[in-house]
């Protein structure tokens, strides 16, 4: 079977079998088919999109590519989250320990930064002495013993999302239904989850910008899911304006520590408490969702899920004492107040935008290798809704250089302020 014919029946609009899907993810991982191959297959997926037969192919194919992890040490259902990415979605980080602290097993395998979005591992790594880097071995022993631990993949999970990952990266054809489908599942597949909610995050700073195509991207992904056996589901929520008021990877590990202290912005707590009520009822801890949310309400009231949290940092090398001291971790050299130019009601706070400018103060990658500084970001003081009076500050810049005009600029082009805003929904819908 040659490639060209596969990316020509692509190309076309056929559909590709299963066989065939096979011949171009080994030839992936090979590296027999060369990298302009696969990129004209990921451009002619993106154009002609992919059947429910072809995404489970490509996912089964992909998981299948790599080592798989062995969870049955694990007593009881393990419950896992995973998000399609957004800008200061720092939400995994309290949730692990407060549905950890309930007893239930939560192995969690994250990701690092994309584009504008950030990544957990690298705002975990803002922790003097994090690694998110263990062996399998003490990965399992952790959650035997803590009962969360937030790590990156291990060993060899799935190596033709790797590869394919990188390239979508650099061809524009990141935001494809089949492509982050196969690349999110294949990775939780092998990663043996017997439970999984999946936060579908739509608006500007999602890669998926409408409604409709969340909807698609969330049930192209509960599907693949559940055709393998996995009790999954998918909330859909909102990305138009950042999550929480932090961005950045110190900043967003304080914010964490925030919510774990009953003390975090509305928005992202009503989150975490919202996908942490889902995995409470898939672990079988609960049968309603209003029982489990205060079950998880009581891990910070109580401190367990805190204590979680620090037995989690300490497992993995970290220094727990961040959650009392977190000027332990990088700190900016400037903070700098953006100043609010006419008074009235914030009607837009543009995600992507505001992730980008995160980026440029360094806290995020532009290229692969770039070094991040922990400290920078941005903290929202206004968010869509908020009244504002003319030279209040809308936010602060953390910042270790001193000019940040151009950052200014871009923040003020992509925060709108008006007579009135439209409400913001934060959870739009629920799929299984
Ligand atoms: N997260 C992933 O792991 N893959 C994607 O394609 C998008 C988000």
């Amino acid at each position: 079977m040659r490639m060209v014919d596969i990316i020509d029946k692509k190309r076309n609009g056929g559909e590709l079998t299963a066989d065939e899907i096979q011949t171009f993810v080994d030839g992936v991982v090979s590296g027999e088919i060369p990298d302009y191959q696969i990129s004209a297959f990921l451009m002619a997926t993106y154009f002609n999109d992919m059947t429910a037969a072809e995404r489970s192919a490509l996912t089964m194919a992909m998981m299948q590519s790599g080592d798989h992890l062995d969870l049955s040490s694990i007593d009881g259902i393990t419950a896992d989250k995973h998000s399609t990415g957004g800008v200061g979605d720092k939400t995994s980080i309290p949730l692990a320990p407060i549905v950890g602290a309930l007893g239930i097993s939560v192995p969690m395998i994250s990701g690092r930064g994309l584009g504008h979005t950030g990544g957990t591992l690298d705002k975990l790594e803002a922790i003097p002495g994090y690694t998110v880097e263990i062996s399998e071995d003490a990965f399992l022993q952790q959650v035997r013993d803590v009962k969360c631990a937030i790590v990156g993949a291990t060993g060899n999970i799935a190596p033709a999302d790797k590869k394919i990952y990188a390239l979508r990266d650099v061809t524009d054809t990141v935001d494809s239904i089949p492509l982050i489908a196969s690349s999110i599942m294949s990775k939780k597949i092998a990663s043996g989850t017997d439970a999984l909610v999946i936060d579908v995050k739509t608006g500007s700073g999602a890669f998926m910008k409408t409604l409709d195509d969340s909807r698609e991207l969330a049930h192209a992904l509960v599907e693949i899911g559940k055709g393998v056996g996995m009790d999954c589901m998918a909330v859909i929520s909102d990305m138009n304006q950042p999550l929480g008021n932090a961005i950045g990877n110190a900043l967003e590990i304080q914010e964490s520590i925030d919510i774990l202290k009953g003390q975090g912005p509305q928005d992202i707590t009503d989150l975490v408490l919202t996908l942490g009520a889902h995995m409470v009822v898939m672990a079988k801890k609960a049968n309603d969702l209003a029982t489990a949310r205060a079950m998880c309400e009581r891990t910070i009231a109580d401190g367990s899920a805190l204590k979680t949290f620090g037995d989690m940092i300490a497992a993995q090398g970290g220094d727990r004492s961040v959650i009392d001291h977190p000027e332990i971790m990088p700190q900016a050299k400037y903070q700098i107040d953006l100043p609010a130019k006419t008074s009235g009601v914030v009607s837009t706070v543009k995600a992507d935008e505001m992730g980008i400018a995160s980026m440029l103060l360094g806290g995020g990658r532009q290229k692969a290798d770039d070094q991040l500084d922990y400290a920078v970001g941005i903290m929202m003081h206004k968010k869509v809704g908020d009244a504002v009076t003319a030279g209040e500050p809308l936010l602060t810049i953390y910042s270790n250089r001193e000019n940040v005009d151009d950052i200014q600029d871009l923040l003020y082009d992509n925060i709108q302020i008006s007579d009135s805003a439209d409400p913001i929904t934060l959870i739009h819908e629920t799929i299984r």
